[in-house]
Formats: C-alpha cells, structure tokens, sequence
C-alpha cells in the first residue's frame, strides 16, 4: 500500500521511461527476481555478495530495494538497508540508509535509470523506513557513480583509505534526507 503510494507520487515525473527504445519500470523487488539481480552484480562491480546476504536486505528492508524493468528482463537495481547510529551529515543519533550496490546493465545506462532507482530508495528509506540520511561509498575512480550521486545532492564528506580488497580508496557520501 505504502509503496503504491511512492509509485503513484513518483509517476508525474517518469517512474515510467520511455526515452529509449522500450519503456522502462521501476518496481520493488521481489524474491524471484534475486537470481537476475545478482547475474548484474556480477557482470557490473567487483563487489559481490553471498545469496543470504541479498535474501536478508529483502526480508529486512525489502521496501527500499527496487528493480527496473524493461519487458520481463531486469536490467539495474539499488539494495540499501537501515542502519541506527552517528549520522554522518545530520547530527545526533539516527536511522540512516545505506547504500549498498546500486547498478544498471551496461546497455541500458545513461537513460535515467540510475537516476530513478536511487531516487526511489530515497524516497522509501525516509518514508516508510524513517531515515534522516542516506550515505554510501563510492571508488574515488567511479566518475559516472560520482556524478549520479552529486546530481541527487549527495556530497563527498571524506575518503576512506585502502576501502576496497584491491586497495582502491572509497569516498563516503551522503546527503540528508529531510527535503527529499
Ligand atoms: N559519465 C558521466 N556522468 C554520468 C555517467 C557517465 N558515464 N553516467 C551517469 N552520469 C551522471 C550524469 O550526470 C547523468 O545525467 P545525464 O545523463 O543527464 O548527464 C546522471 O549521472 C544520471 O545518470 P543515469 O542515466 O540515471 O545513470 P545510469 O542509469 O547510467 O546508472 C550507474 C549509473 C553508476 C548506476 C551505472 O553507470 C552503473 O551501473 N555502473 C556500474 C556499477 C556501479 O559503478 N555502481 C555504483 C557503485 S558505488
């Protein structure tokens, strides 16, 4: 119910692509989809994840995991989850949203898609999960994830060294939740 609430207030401003070819949805994961998810892991980042780990962000934050969709094949994703603590840019303790892995299948990038799924894990994590901020971390080589992430307000707050198993060094970001 709460999410059809977020599909419908998101419509207005394309929950629906159609900037490409074919139209592009955007929709909360469910468990049959894990199996495709985790195929575009695989294919996209180096960072990848036992099955249980993707089966609990579900179970446990499953409302702010969503797919996008184009005919029946799912072509990105964004995973976050719920974290109690320091908040990185808002003060005191908080309930803040962690990024986890966010990507979208090579061929269908640069059509907004990112941009969306992102966009709706935002508005999920304030809204049902009642977090204040969203953080993650990104390699300081990742211009195209950079970008994403300064275009929806996120802003570097400082590099963590040596944060990847290669030795690459991660910026943490993040940005407050409240005018989302
Ligand atoms: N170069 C520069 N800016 C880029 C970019 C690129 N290759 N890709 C995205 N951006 C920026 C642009 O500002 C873009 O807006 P514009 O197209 O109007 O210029 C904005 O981000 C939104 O892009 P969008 O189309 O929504 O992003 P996407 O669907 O292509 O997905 C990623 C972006 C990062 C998810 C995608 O590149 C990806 O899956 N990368 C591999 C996995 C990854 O690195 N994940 C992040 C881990 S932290």
């Amino acid at each position: 119910m709460v999410l059809e609430t977020i599909v419908t207030s998101l419509k207005g401003r394309d929950n629906v692509l159609t900037g490409g070819s074919e139209p592009v949805r955007i929709r909360r994961v469910r468990r049959n989809d894990l199996d495709a998810v985790i195929r575009i892991n695989e294919l996209t980042l180096p960072e990848h994840y036992p099955r249980w780990f993707w089966e609990d962000h579900l179970e446990k934050w499953g409302e702010a995991f969503f797919v996008a969709e184009v005919g029946n094949t799912i072509v990105g994703y964004v995973m976050p989850r719920v974290e109690y603590g320091l908040g990185v840019v808002v003060q005191g303790i908080v309930k803040r949203g962690h990024i986890i892995s966010i990507a979208v299948l090579p061929g269908y990038r640069r059509r907004g898609i990112g941009r969306l799924l992102m966009e709706h894990a935002m508005k999920a994590l304030r809204e049902i999960y009642g977090c204040r901020e969203v953080y993650l971390e990104v390699r300081v080589s990742n211009t195209p994830a950079i970008r994403l992430y300064e275009k929806l307000g996120f802003r570097k707050v400082r590099v963590i060294p040596a944060y990847y198993l290669d030795g690459e060094d991660a910026y943490l970001m993040a940005r407050p939740l409240e005018e989302t």
